[in-house]
């Protein structure tokens, strides 16, 4: 079974890991004979925060009812952060989480006035620095309708989609494209680099001021996001509507140049699966086709500002933002979060959903049981799915958005009631 090395900090923390000011603190070492796994928790700004503790509270149940250890070390963040410190957050935490984590959890960032004097959102290096700086090239969203979620339009609580005929996953390119100057940033200054600034450009014909943001798109980044959208299908049962694995290439490449390269690499990539079928469309049709006929979607591959877009449009098939969990995947590294924001109106009420982050927690360990080649692991991720599906069809504990008025404590306790239920039979 996969251990990893015991923390070598040079000192003796205390028994809880923290950060304070200036410097993260690791935590004491992992009992003897526990699988161990250190997990860095970045609750962030707003619900962000409420969300995060639901997510840890999954982490608890495993570790109380399995041979699974989780060091949970929790990093202040954010524009909240900023506004209070100054600091996005205590120096040493990229490089903790990129040398000392696991897996990394983020709950949310964004609080309301907080930029950095350069305009960009302040928290960036959180979300954006890791994004860019540990090379997370996918973002890995799942759409995926449960038995028992409504769909809230005009209002009312209808069924629009049915459960069953919603369950793709869509990977987002997360390291370029209109991101990429400002994802760029981020890293440097999470890295304590230079900030780069985009060469200058001139544009014929325009007048007044011009603000703009280039669009790179290369050969590595998209066929590194190809190959891994392939794969994830490849563990897949296909799509909804005939059972077929397929990849879909989701782009703009009758207008740019960009998605002409992302189109041809896709082709190229797609000829070593003879056994996926591979499918192409524009966004702006795809915007139709995702709502009209979500079944007919296995794996979809788009390139970052269209992936940030469409898997907006697409946590509504799965019953609204509360629903939508993600990961950013790299090679090595890898950050899980609910793709909701900190939703600055709901905070502190302890109202929202937390089923995108405890999805997301069932993401996390699921990509680290595969990675470390631990069965049991990938086997807890499915009964996490399978805990919040049960909760979902029971139905009496649902948070405001889903047309309840239970608590995101009470929806995270729930689940975590389930979840035991089901790892004291593994
Ligand atoms: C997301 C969010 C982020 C993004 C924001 C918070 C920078 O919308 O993860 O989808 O644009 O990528
Ligand atoms: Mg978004």
């Amino acid at each position: 079974m996969y251990r990893r090395e015991k923390p070598s900090t040079g000192h003796n923390p205390p028994e809880t890991a923290k950060v304070e000011r200036g410097r993260v603190h690791l935590g004491a070492p992992f009992a003897e004979g526990m699988s161990d796994h250190r997990i860095a928790i970045l609750p962030g700004d707003g619900t962000g925060r409420e969300v995060a503790i639901e997510a840890m509270r999954i982490l608890d149940t495993v570790q109380a009812h399995t041979n699974h250890g989780f060091e949970q070390v929790s990093i202040p963040c954010g524009g909240q952060h900023y506004k209070e410190t100054g600091e996005e957050w205590a120096e040493g935490s990229f490089d903790f989480c990129r040398d000392e984590a696991d897996a990394i959890f983020l709950g949310a960032i964004g609080y309301p006035g907080a930029r950095l004097p350069n305009g960009d959102l302040a928290g960036g290096s959180v979300i954006l620095g890791m994004r860019a700086g540990l090379d997370l090239y996918a973002n890995v969203r799942p759409i995926k309708l449960y038995e028992g979620v409504p769909h809230k339009v005009h209002g009312k609580f209808t069924q629009i989609w049915e459960p069953g005929m919603v369950d793709m996953t869509v990977l987002r390119e997360n390291t370029e494209g209109l991101y990429h100057a400002l994802l760029r940033r981020s890293a440097d200054r999470a890295l304590g680099r230079e900030e780069y600034t985009p060469p200058e450009m001139t544009f014929p014909g325009l007048e007044g001021e011009i603000a703009y943001d280039p669009r790179p798109i290369s050969s590595k980044g998209t066929e590194r996001l190809v190959r891994m959208g392939f794969d994830i299908a490849t563990t897949r049962n296909g799509a909804p509507s005939d059972g077929e694995k397929r990849v879909s290439c989701i782009d703009k490449s009758n207008v740019t140049r960009g998605c002409q390269l992302f189109r041809r690499v896709f082709d190229d990539v797609a000829k070593s699966y003879p056994s996926i079928g591979t499918d192409h469309g524009y966004i702006d049709a795809f915007m139709q086709w995702l709502t009209r006929t979500p079944e007919y979607y296995d794996v979809v591959v788009l390139s970052n500002m269209f992936g940030d877009i469409a898997t907006d449009l697409g946590a509504v098939l799965q019953g609204g933002m509360g629903m939508a969990a993600s990961g950013n995947v790299g090679d090595n590294h890898a950050f899980f979060e609910p793709v909701h924001g900190s939703a600055p109106k709901h905070a502190g009420q302890n109202k929202v959903n937390p089923i995108a982050s405890i999805n997301s927690i069932q993401m996390m360990l699921d990509w680290l049981g595969r990675k470390n080649g631990e069965d049991e692991l990938v086997k807890i991720a499915s009964l996490i799915d399978d805990s919040v599906a049960e909760h979902l069809k029971n139905g009496n504990s649902l948070t405001y958005d889903l047309g309840g008025t239970a608590s995101c404590t009470d929806v995270g306790i729930s689940i975590s009631n389930i979840l035991s239920g089901k790892l004291s039979e593994l």
